[in-house]
């Protein structure tokens, strides 16, 4: 039997419109099920919109229209917004849909009728921002930390949850699985929260203060608090009671929130499960923040940033892999274009967007445009254990929520085929009818190693995944399904490549105004000097004899020279080109400067480059020259 995956983001306000935050936990989900999809369970994935309550009446009360004409408007903008992101959720759920409402209704008279609703007088600290009492605790300086602003001191009658009764409960069952609540910093801050004891959850909000939301099943009068209103929407999307999906998909249920609202989600909603005799979720995953450093932008340099408005600028791919690399699931993280763009350059453009350009490429050239046969009689390659190293890797890197790692699991391997190729010099072999069948068969290998690439960021970036695999002669359409990785039969011989545009062109690092003043500052004073401080230099032209990335340095790249003697040297270069295609040219290099130990290797020189429009542009000759000649 297919095992199931159900996975839900929060459903989001639409008292504002949406932004990276959103973008970013929607965006997470949608890599869970798709990953889980390509890995053979049936799956589920819903998003939506909550839409009651004073926040929400309020800011429509500010537009001047009805909170209904207000919540369908933002929420149609969330809705819009998912296809962009290509975020394929199955369901999307809105607290103002009938089978909502009903299904709320039919939760709170369960409970009810259980006697765990009562009616009692209540006088506290309401935080609008948060749409609950805070606890005196939770107040600091007078103010709701979150929000900024004062709470309100509130006293009227209502209904309460019996919460405090499912106290020990709770503690017990966080305590039994450790992985109720994760990662374990937030396991933490619910078991913390719940050493002191539980006070009972106002469910309801009089009419005469608030008719947005709700109606009680047992009280006209009253509207049920959002909070109550909007955690049921897990269920109802489900079709609980009786739906079929809800027998499928409740009992593997995962929910994905920032650390805002934990509480709600760690405490108010299991309580309520329990209480309606519905068993808890299994999983409650929960992320950090995304900072956006206002600090570093602003309006008068010219360089806000909107960090949605990056998927336009830089691909939408890009900008997936950037949130999902850079995050480190369960901590805050800060949102900058400079880490963008550097990511995007080294990891994107220099190492998965060229090794696909290489290997299509030079499997058109020696190939004759095919995917060439199975080698038989040969063992299995160095490169399929790697693919499935990395299989596995990323699997348990998604079993524990560590998607950061899964990437890089995933750079690891991109890496090491790169290194083959460097190892195995495939364009040396490429004239020779003799090495034909070996040429063959390490193309085959290289092109296996795509298919496994494309594979693997696919739940990433299913865009670029679809897009190697049609330059590898595959339907677009075809399924994607984890386990053909690493298998020999997922290629399809005879099959004809296409090289496709650059995957990932790259992009020039966004400068502040700031920074371009005091670049131009810098060049401007460079002192004068006379020939004699020139001639100091001794520059002399070299043969590139061998190149080869730095391990761990996806920058550094070690040269072998002939300056008219054999030098290593160690250049910055390796994000602009590829040690294959250095082999072979002619450089200016300083032959005289001072070694100087680079990642642990020596450097006998420097060699000479630009910054060009698209990165660094090496000095080169422009007719043959001995090794060693002299520059004057
Ligand atoms: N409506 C409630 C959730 C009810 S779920 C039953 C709500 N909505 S919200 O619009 O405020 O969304 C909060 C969620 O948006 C966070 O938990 C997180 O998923 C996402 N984010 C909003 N801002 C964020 C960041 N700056 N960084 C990361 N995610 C954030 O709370």
């Amino acid at each position: 039997m297919p095992q199931a995956f159900y996975i839900t983001t929060p459903i989001y306000y639409v008292n504002a419109s949406p932004h990276i935050g959103h973008a970013y936990t929607t965006i997470v989900a949608d890599v869970l099920a798709r990953f889980h999809r390509m890995n053979g369970s049936e799956t589920y994935f819903v998003t939506g919109t909550d839409e009651h309550g004073d926040k929400i009446a309020e800011a429509a009360r500010q537009a001047g229209i009805s909170p209904q004409q207000y919540a369908d408007k933002i929420s149609a903008q969330f809705r819009a917004l998912w296809p962009e992101l290509h975020v394929a959720h199955d369901y999307f759920i809105r607290t103002t849909d009938k089978n909502h409402v009903e299904t709320v209704r039919l939760i709170l008279q369960k409970v009810y009728d259980a006697g765990d609703i009562y009616f009692g007088s209540y006088g506290g600290y309401y935080c609008f921002g948060c749409e609950r009492f805070l606890t005196e605790k939770e107040i600091v300086e007078g103010k709701c930390p979150e929000h900024g602003k004062e709470p309100q001191y509130i006293e009227e009658k209502n209904y309460f949850f019996k919460m405090s009764k499912y106290q020990d409960w709770l503690i017990k069952h966080i305590k039994d699985n450790p992985e109720f609540i994760r990662p374990e910093r937030y396991r933490n801050e619910v078991l913390s929260f719940l050493k002191e004891p539980l006070e009972d959850l106002c469910i309801s909000r009089p009419k005469t203060r608030l008719q947005w939301g709700i109606t009680l099943p047992f009280d006209e009068n009253y509207v049920t608090y959002v909070w109550f209103d909007a955690l049921i929407n897990y269920i109802t999307a489900l079709g609980y009671p009786q739906g079929e999906n809800f027998k499928k998909f409740w009992p593997v249920a995962q929910h994905l929130i920032a650390k805002d609202i934990l509480k709600p989600h760690g405490i108010y909603w299991p309580t309520m499960l329990k209480a309606a005799g519905i068993e808890p979720y299994r999983h409650l995953n929960v992320h950090g923040y995304w900072n956006v450093e206002q600090g570093k932008m602003s309006k008068s340099l010219g360089n806000v940033v909107r960090p949605l408005d990056l998927k336009d600028k830089y691909g939408l791919d890009a900008f997936r892999y950037f949130l999902l690399r850079d995050m480190v699931f369960g901590l805050d993280s800060n949102f900058s274009e400079e880490a963008f763009v550097q990511r995007l350059n080294s990891d994107l453009a220099n190492d998965l967007g060229n090794l696909v350009s290489r290997v299509i490429a030079m499997a058109v050239k020696y190939c004759e445009g095919k995917v060439p046969p199975i080698d038989s009689g040969k063992k299995e390659s160095a490169l399929t254990q790697a693919a499935l190293a990395a299989v596995a890797e990323v699997k348990a890197s998604f079993a524990d929520m560590s998607l950061h790692k899964a990437l890089i699991a995933i750079w690891d391997f991109i890496n090491a085929v790169n290194k083959y190729i460097v190892e195995k010099e495939p364009w040396t072999m490429g004239g020779d009818p003799a090495k034909k069948q070996e040429l063959n068969s390490i193309m085959r290998d290289l092109l296996s190693s795509l298919h496994a690439v494309a594979i693997l960021i696919f739940p990433f970036m299913p865009q670029t995944a679809g897009k190697i695999l049609k330059q590898l002669g595959l339907q677009e359409a075809k399924e994607i399904s984890l386990a053909s990785t690493g298998k020999s039969e997922s290629l399809i011989s005879g099959a004809s490549l296409s090289r496709g545009e650059s995957l990932f062109p790259r992009v020039e690092m966004p400068k502040t105004k700031v920074e371009d003043t005091a670049q131009a500052a810098a060049e401007a004073t460079k002192a004068e000097i006379d020939y004699e401080e020139f001639s100091k230099v001794d520059l002399r032209v070299a043969t590139i004899l061998e190149a080869e990335f730095v391990p761990k340095s996806n920058k550094l790249v070690k040269l072998k020279i002939d300056i008219g003697e054999q030098r290593t040297i160690v250049a910055g270069i390796g994000k602009d080109y590829q040690p294959a295609d250095l082999i072979g040219r002619q450089i200016v290099v300083v032959a005289n400067l001072k070694p100087a130990k680079l990642m642990g290797i020596e450097s006998r020189g420097m060699l000479l480059a630009a910054s060009a429009e698209k990165g660094l542009a090496l000095l080169t000759l422009d007719s043959k020259a001995k090794p060693g000649a002299k520059i004057s």
